[in-house]
């Protein structure tokens, strides 16, 4: 089994863009593919539609129902803010154990291929003192890193690398999902990282259209992350 664990230089860069397009090439590939993304804030239990949670399933072909939902993400909290604190407003806190045993138990599963969609980016508390990079520190499991293209990425994508790569995660690669806004074409700021970045490959990921056959555009990410397909 080949595993993955999603993260990004900052919330909302794609990491759920990037996780998605993978279950459908791996899929493609003739590969099964799971994807979970354990914890989840700003989780409205009675409108999952569009949530990280729902889109992960979608991509994996399953259905978005009460039992897939707490499959995947067991963890679920209503507020939009960090896992820590959006369980603090529900007299809650992250089991930072739990959270362990429950990706462990994922990787004993019969996918060719598991993902692991983090929260928001790579220095995100869970708990009091502990943060998204423990939690792929502890799982010793390789890292895609997935940053944008904006005004100011180069420095976010760099820094999480390092903060990442000083815990002792191994970085897979690292995608560059095209922003909104970008100063410079996307290739300019792909080489400009693979300069820093070498020998990881980086990916580029050009803006997407919306709809749910979009990822057919996008280019192949599975032959850099998992050469042996
Ligand atoms: N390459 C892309 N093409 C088109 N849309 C994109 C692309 N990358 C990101 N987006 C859009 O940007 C928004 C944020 O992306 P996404 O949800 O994948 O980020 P994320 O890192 O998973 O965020 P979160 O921290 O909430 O989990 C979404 O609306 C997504 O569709
Ligand atoms: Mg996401």
């Amino acid at each position: 089994m080949s595993i993955f664990f999603v993260t990004a230089a900052g919330t909302e860069v794609g990491k759920t863009v990037v996780a998605s397009v993978l279950c459908h090439q791996v899929r493609a590939l003739g590969k099964r593919v799971r994807a979970v993304k354990p914890l989840i804030t700003d989780f409205d239990k009675d409108c999952p539609e569009g949530t990280d949670t729902a889109l992960l399933l979608e991509a994996q072909g399953l259905e978005v129902t009460p039992e897939t939902i707490a499959d995947i993400s067991p963890w679920r909290f209503r507020a939009p803010l960090s896992p820590d604190m959006a369980a603090r407003r529900e007299n809650r806190t992250v089991d930072f154990e739990a959270l362990i045993d429950y990706c462990a138990g994922q990787q004993r599963g019969d996918a060719d291929v598991l993902l692991i969609e983090g929260i928001g980016g790579v220095m995100v508390p869970l708990t009091e003192n502990l943060t998204v990079t423990d939690w792929i520190a502890v799982l010793d499991v390789p890292a895609i890193l997935v940053t944008g293209s904006y005004l100011g990425s180069l420095s976010h994508g760099l820094t999480a690398a390092e903060a990442i790569r000083t815990k002792g995660v191994s970085v897979a690669a690292v995608v560059v999902s095209e922003s909104p806004e970008n100063p410079v074409p996307l290739e300019e700021t792909v080489d400009t990282l693979r300069r820093f970045l070498r020998p990881i490959p980086v990916l580029a990921l050009p803006r997407l259209d919306a709809g749910a056959d979009a990822w057919r555009d996008a280019p192949d990410l599975t032959k850099a992350l998992m050469p042996v397909f």
